[in-house]
Formats: structure tokens, sequence, C-alpha cells
């Protein structure tokens, strides 16, 4: 038998089509390319200048899988059944399509490049979802290119990983190293992983951890220099003023970045940033407990496009 992701890429693939998205390989600059999934009517031979503009919206995945595998409902949810969003799902660098020859790692560099991307993609005002690591790239991206963000949507993540931050969150999982937990190297490392990831996770036999392993953790010289980049010493963590909506939603048992430092967070956000747990939710929130996380996601969307408050 294949590997079960091989098998179910074509019908991944498929639904994407079936929700009006296409997969496009964006040169950043020589050496960098980016893979986003884009709604297929910002596409050059589909665009037609009478359309009125979407409210757009950009994902950033997490450290364990690619945009696709992490986002799949919310792109399900966004696109159909009345919802009229222009989507963009991008693979950030050294994960899913996304590759460069530069030696720069940090969170700095992903945010500049997809930032690149977006422009060439004519993006240039968006909501912001992030998701774990991709969150701080996310908070990155807000803080260099504020005029490109609009709201941000913020789950599972931290403002920057600082060395405390990271100390704690290590120390709840019983971990000494985020390469130990993040980038499994045997099946049972990969069920502690998913376990720890999510609030009970189900049932799966032992073939899809297996295929999980073969196919998600490529590039692995190159996603431990991206850990190492990640935690920063305390003493370089700044609290950026962030002028946009914040909305942090996490699971109610992340057992990764707990509730003492999503409220932690919220505090040093200040006062334009709300803060909602989801129920019986870990810290892969979006994929445990999507039809709660979309329907908070939608409102969100549709108050920070109508320009309203919540
Ligand atoms: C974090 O843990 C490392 C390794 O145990 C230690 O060297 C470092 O001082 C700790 N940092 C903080 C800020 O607690
Ligand atoms: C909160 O938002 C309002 C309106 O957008 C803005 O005037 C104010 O400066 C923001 N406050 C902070 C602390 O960013």
């Amino acid at each position: 038998m294949g590997n079960v992701f091989a098998i179910i890429k074509p019908i991944l693939h498929a639904i994407m089509k079936a929700i009006g998205m296409t997969s496009m390989l964006v040169e950043i600059e020589p050496g960098t390319t980016m893979h986003f999934w884009v709604p297929i009517e910002s596409t050059a031979i589909h665009q037609d200048p009478n359309n009125k503009p979407k409210p757009t919206v950009v994902f950033l995945h997490g450290f364990v899988a690619n945009g696709i595998m992490t986002w799949l409902f919310q792109m399900v949810s966004l696109r159909t059944s009345g919802a009229d969003f222009a989507v963009y799902v991008p693979d950030l660098l050294f994960f899913g399509d996304s590759i460069t020859d530069c030696p720069e790692r940090s969170t700095s560099f992903q945010a500049h490049c997809l930032a690149k991307g977006l422009m060439k993609l004519g993006v240039e005002k968006f909501s912001l979802v992030g998701f774990s690591y991709g969150g701080v790239v996310g908070f990155k991206l807000a803080q260099l290119y504020p005029d490109m963000v609009e709201s941000i949507v913020m789950s599972s993540t931290v403002i920057e990983l600082t060395e405390s931050i990271s100390n704690a969150s290590l120390n709840n999982i019983g971990f000494t190293s985020w390469p130990d937990f993040l980038l499994p190297k045997t099946i049972s490392d990969l069920k502690v992983l998913l376990s720890i990831g999510t609030h009970k996770f189900p049932w799966f036999p032992d073939f899809f951890f297996r295929d999980f392993l073969e196919v998600m953790f490529a590039n692995r010289k190159e996603k431990l220099e991206l850990l190492k980049a990640f935690v920063v010493s305390d003493k370089d963590a700044a609290t950026p003023e962030y002028s946009q909506r914040i909305y942090l939603l996490y699971g109610d048992n992340d057992k990764i970045f707990n509730q003492a430092v999503s409220d932690t967070i919220k505090a040093k956000l200040g006062e334009n940033t709300t803060l909602e747990y989801i129920k019986s939710a870990g810290h892969l929130v979006q994929l445990e407990r999507p039809f709660a996380y979309n329907c908070f996601l939608k409102k969100i969307l549709s108050y920070s496009s109508g320009s309203g408050k919540m």
C-alpha cells in the first residue's frame, strides 16, 4: 500500500478545485520560492475588473504541517455556503513546497518573504490568521508591514518565543528541547507530539503515523535551524504596539501554551485585544474543534471587514 498522504493528495486537490482555489509558486527572489493556495478568481486569466473585491484572509500554519493540512476546514468554511472570502494559504519556508537557499532562519525573514510574495500576488490588505509558529511569523509581519494587516486572529501562539516562555512551556510538556518534541523520529515520538498537541487525539491506525512521519518532516536540518532561531533571549524581546484589533482564539486545554501564557499575552497586547477559549480543545484547536473555531472566525472576520466592533 502507498503512503496514505500520497493517496489523499489528489483528494485534497479536488477539494481545493471545488472551492475555487488553485496552487501557485511565487519566486520571492532568486533562490527563494513560496507556495501559496490562492483564490482562482485572483489569477490573471480569471480576473474580472467588474468583480467587487472580497475581504481577504491570509492563514499561517504551524511547525508540524503545511498550509493545507493545517487550515483545510477553515478554507472550506470560508469558501462555501455563502461565505465569500478571498483566502490565501502559503507554505512557510521549508514547509510544503516553499524553499530558500538563503541562510537566514528568523521569523522576520519568513515575514519579509511572505509580504513580498503577497505583494507579488496583488494582495495589499488582509486579515491575518496565525497558528503557533505561524502566529509568531504573523505578529512579525504585522509589526513590519502594519499597513498590510487589517486585523489579527491568533491561535495557540505567543508574540515571541522568549527563553522564559520556552523554558516554561517545555517544562509543561516534559521536554528539554523543541526539536525532540517537534521533529519526531519514531512513531511513538509522533504519537506523543499529537497527543500533547490535542485535548484528546482520536484513534488512528499505525500506518497513519508512519506515513505522516514520512511526508511531514522533510528539510530536517533547516527546520532545526528554524527552531534555533525561533527562541529569542528575554532581553531581545520587545512588545510592539499594534494598531489593529487582535483576537486571540485558544483551546482551553492547550498543553503547550497554557492559559497562564495566553492571559499574559492578552495583558501585554492591551485594550484592543479579545481572548476567547474554545472548550475541550488543545493546541491544534482549529483541527480539533473546527465548527466552533470557524463560527468564531467568521464572526470576527465579518466584524473586521464591516469595520464594526465585537
Ligand atoms: C532556560 O533554560 C536553559 C537551559 O536549562 C537555561 O540555560 C536558561 O538560563 C533558561 N533561561 C531562562 C530565561 O529561564
Ligand atoms: C485601540 O483602537 C483604537 C481605535 O482603533 C485606537 O485609537 C487606540 O489607539 C488603540 N489602542 C491601543 C492601545 O492600541
